[in-house]
């Protein structure tokens, strides 16, 4: 039998009206702009708005994506939510945005991997296609990672901001995705993490005690280690060489990261999409919204190998390899 790929025919995103800027969170704490931008290349983050969830900016993006493919939402067999700010506990947000879409009926669940929420999502969404259990399938990266953060702590409230970013994924009989890969090391969960919920249990504390805690400097030499690996087995996976990709769209947490991510590669910046500097870190939805502005803004070209990657807490560490 052909081998049966997965082809992203369509992308789409959405982001919170509200611009903050790092002088806007020099009246919340002691930073400064220049602290922000050298360190992060962070310059401003959109931020959810009193009411507006996980579930309202990943229908948009959804919609804007099914749009853009010419689908329509009963066409779909299947979406994958990556998010880790879910609206409520359950049904999923992948079942809240199904119902919002007119999709009622396809599976709909949601992927908690934190910043690499995408990325497992869409490798979850690859496997279901080359399988051929699904033929069209609508993959969300969706979050308002601003509702956990300490807005007293400068180390974290800083890093993020909120955002949601779809791709709609066809069955091909050309590739498509030529490789994926999913890590996980949960030896590594108290470096990056929100310790309470449901069955631990929330804290006396204003908002139940959910809140962001990192430490950043330990996170950083990791991530950019476990990238480095993990770029490579994509390469072997797939078979290529570094010099074949276009693209490399990394996730966007932190700019230092992404460079030395390029460094491994020997990529250029100029090949590199960057919009840690306009978004922050949205965790899930930081790819697949680098992608959506990479092909909107016409840099992306169909035909060209991507790579796109993820690292976020658990640790969690996901890439795909494709041709676009
Ligand atoms: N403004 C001003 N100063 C700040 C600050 C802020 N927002 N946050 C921390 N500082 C201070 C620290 O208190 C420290 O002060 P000290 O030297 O007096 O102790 C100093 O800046 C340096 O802190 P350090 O942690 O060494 O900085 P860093 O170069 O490692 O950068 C991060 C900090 C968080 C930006 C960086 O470690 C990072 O990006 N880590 C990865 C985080 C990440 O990507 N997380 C998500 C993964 S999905």
């Amino acid at each position: 039998m052909a081998p049966i790929y997965s082809r992203i025919i369509a992308t789409g995103s959405a982001l919170p009206e509200r611009v903050v800027s790092n002088t806007d969170l020099e009246k919340i704490v002691d930073t400064s702009d220049e602290w922000i931008r050298t360190r992060t290349g962070i310059r401003q983050r959109h931020i959810a708005a009193d009411g507006e969830t996980t579930g309202d900016l990943a229908f948009l993006a959804a919609q804007r994506a099914l749009d853009e493919a010419g689908v329509k939402a009963s066409e779909l067999d299947l979406i994958v939510l990556g998010t880790t700010t879910p609206d409520i506990i359950f049904p999923s947000t992948a079942c809240l945005v199904q119902q919002r879409l007119g999709a009622n009926g396809c599976a709909a669940f949601d992927v908690n991997a934190a910043c690499s929420g995408f990325m497992y999502a869409l490798g979850i969404a690859d496997k279901f296609i080359r399988s051929g259990q699904s033929k069209k399938v609508l993959v969300i990266g969706a979050e308002t990672l601003t509702r956990m953060i300490d807005w007293n702590d400068r180390e974290t409230c800083v890093l993020f901001g909120d955002g949601a970013g779809a791709v709609v994924l066809e069955a091909s009989s050309e590739p498509g995705i030529h490789a994926t890969c999913m890590h996980a090391d949960g030896g590594y969960k108290e470096l990056l993490w929100n310790p309470v919920g449901v069955s631990a249990g929330f804290k006396d504390e204003p908002n139940h005690g959910v809140r962001i805690k990192m430490a950043g400097r330990e996170v950083f030499k990791v991530a950019v280690k476990t990238l480095d690996a993990l770029v490579d087995e994509t390469l072997q996976a797939a078979g290529m060489q570094a010099s074949q990709i276009d693209w490399l769209i990394p996730h966007q947490a932190n700019l230092r990261i992404i460079e030395a991510t390029a460094k491994r590669l020997a990529m250029p910046m100029e090949r590199v999409i960057v919009t840690v500097d306009q978004h922050a870190n949205t965790s899930s939805g930081s790819v697949p919204l680098a992608l959506d502005y990479a092909v909107r803004s016409g840099k992306v070209q169909r035909g060209q190998n991507l790579l796109l990657e993820a690292f976020g807490g658990g640790f969690t560490w996901a890439s795909a390899l494709l041709r676009y």
